[in-house]
């Protein structure tokens, strides 16, 4: 049972840190580096092969402190050791969230109900181990006999974009010779273009969906269905060229996909937590199974910094803390996340739902309408790209936008002097955000009185760096749990559920009433006026 508690900007340790704000408002991160000659290598903390650098905030050592106070009177340690043991915290869909159960790599009992989970967590992560090597090693074959060399996932959400973003990350460990597609969107031109150069004898479909209702991953995997029975010309080669991935065993096998060629996972998997569970066989596909392993010991390292460190010194914690003093103190909407790696280029993209479906909530656990600002907007692209396109506002524009830099001191792709022109910007851009370019710097280089404002650069623009020696399964494994439990942390403290989603239902049930009318020439519109209108022109024009 949700237990009472007052509104957060009742609580002593909120007002502390609004009155700390006061105080803090109108510091610089240049004043704050010239108090402390040692501030950059102090606040900084190391964890699951991950290096944070957070000094570049505006932040003291009080800030953090009065946070830690803050999570203290918000019952954080209990929260977190509620979901590491599965108590029912997912309260309004009524299900413990169990993700850590995924990776927990030295099979600690865990209990639902009165029976340990890892038994069955570790039959199934055998099972797809031994499936990904049948098809990696051709052992497993096509209907005709071929093995198969395209492997095409149709899901959406987090039945796609974490398998989409680890795929990408961790492509120089993956089996160049198996094609990887992925399908989600329920536009025809998704899978269309994915079918265009498939061939039916070799390609494999997993059907991914945690409920196995969806309506996007349903139309496209009765599509794919409906392809390869048209171009194999008999219904017997389903089984040999689709399995699924999904808690719903019944709607799989009404699918048509026999049950033995499906990969189930449990209810207390939340679906944008899901990639250490089944719905990762397409990486486990791609890398093989002992570098998912390897992924799943990154997870691992990192949930137990977690659950284990004082807040103080603990880097999820931290990085909640400082998202938080933006949000709801600077009144930043967003920040950025900036991964100085092309193979993290869907990182931020993975981050989007993971962070805005979980705390993207306005009712607290209590049922009121929330006091302070929830979660924040997610976006980004790799660098340097980014610094091309829209980096111009957050050096001089009117909004802050913190923003996290991630970087890597090894490439995979060692190609002439790419990486450190790579790095060099990485650093670059750090140091210009924090301490900008003054007025008096920019005349001093001669330039015309008219351009100075435009030539300056304010500064104070906060940023976290984070870097690892190499991108590897381990360390792309520990960045995403460290992202997985900042959400979570931040969750608590804004006292939202957030594993439940319900915001994505209206527009669902909607969108089922108007496809029916869509179908139906003399159906009756009874919605406003605007969509009745953009109906009618749409059924005028189709
Ligand atoms: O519509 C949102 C959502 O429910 C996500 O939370 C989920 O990841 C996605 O749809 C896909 O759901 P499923 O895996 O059940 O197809």
């Amino acid at each position: 049972m949700t237990q009472e508690r007052v509104k957060t900007t009742e609580f002593a340790s909120w007002k502390n840190l609004e009155a700390h704000y006061a105080n803090m408002q109108d510091k610089t991160i240049a004043e704050l580096f010239k108090a402390d000659s040692k501030r950059g290598s102090e606040l900084t903390i190391e964890a699951a092969g991950l290096f944070l650098d957070y000094s570049k905030n505006i932040i003291t050592d009080e800030t953090l402190d009065l946070f830690v106070k803050f999570a203290e009177e918000a019952n954080l340690k209990q929260a977190i050791d509620d979901m590491f043991t599965g108590k029912i915290i997912n309260e309004t869909e009524g299900r413990a969230v169990l993700h850590t159960a995924l990776r927990n790599r030295n099979n600690r009992e865990i209990l639902v109900d009165g029976k340990d989970v890892m038994p069955d967590v570790n039959a199934v992560l055998d099972s797809l181990a031994d499936f990904s090597e049948r098809v990696r090693s051709g052992q497993w074959k096509g209907f005709t006999g071929k093995k198969i060399d395209t492997v095409v996932n149709i899901g959406i959400g987090g039945s796609d974009l974490g398998p989409v973003m680890a795929y990408e990350a961790l492509k120089p460990y993956s089996k160049r010779d198996i094609k990887l597609k992925f399908v989600s969107n329920i536009d025809g031109t998704h899978m269309a273009e994915a079918l265009i150069d498939a061939d039916p004898e070799t390609t494999l479909f997993i059907v991914a969906s945690k409920t196995f209702t969806t309506l996007e991953t349903m139309t496209n995997a009765m599509t794919a269905r409906a392809w390869l029975i048209d171009k194999l010309g008999n219904e017997d080669a389903v089984e040999k060229h689709f399995v699924a991935v999904s808690t719903n065993a019944e709607e799989v096998s009404k699918f048509g996909i026999d049950t033995a060629n499906m990969f189930g996972f449990w209810e207390w998997v939340g679906g944008r937590y899901s990639l250490t569970s089944a719905i990762g066989l397409p990486v486990m596909l791609a890398i093989g199974s002992e570098n998912f392993g390897k992924m799943l010991d990154g997870f691992f390292a990192m949930d137990r910094h977690f659950a284990e460190s004082e807040l103080k010194n603990n880097m999820p914690a931290l990085m909640a803390f400082i998202g938080m003093w933006y949000n709801n103190f600077f009144g930043a909407g967003s920040y950025a996340v900036l991964p100085y790696d092309q193979y993290m280029s869907r990182f931020s993209a993975y981050l989007q739902q993971m962070d805005m479906e979980s705390n993207g909530k306005r009712t607290d656990k209590q049922g009121r309408i929330v006091d302070i600002q929830t979660g924040p907007i997610v976006w980004g692209e790799p660098g340097t790209n980014g610094q091309h396109a829209f980096y111009q506002l957050i050096h001089q524009g009117t909004k802050l936008i913190p923003c996290d830099f991630i970087g890597f001191s090894k490439s995979h792709n060692k190609l002439s002097d790419h990486h450190d022109k790579l790095m060099a910007n990485f650093f670059a851009q750090t140091e210009a955000l924090a301490f900008g370019k003054s007025s008096e710097e920019v005349a001093a280089e001669g330039t015309k009185e008219s351009l100075i404002s435009h030539k300056t650069f304010p500064g104070n623009r906060p940023t976290n760096t984070m870097m690892a020696e190499e991108l590897t399964p381990e360390t792309l494994g520990a960045l995403i749990a460290l992202y997985e439990h900042k959400v979570f942390v931040q969750g608590v403290l804004f006292n939202v559920f957030s594993f439940d989603q319900w915001g994505v239902q209206l527009g669902k049930v909607l969108a089922m009433k108007i496809l029916d009318e869509l179908e139906d020439t003399n159906a009756q519109l009874s919605h406003d006026s605007s969509t009745n209108n953009l109906i009618e022109r749409y059924c005028a024009n189709k």
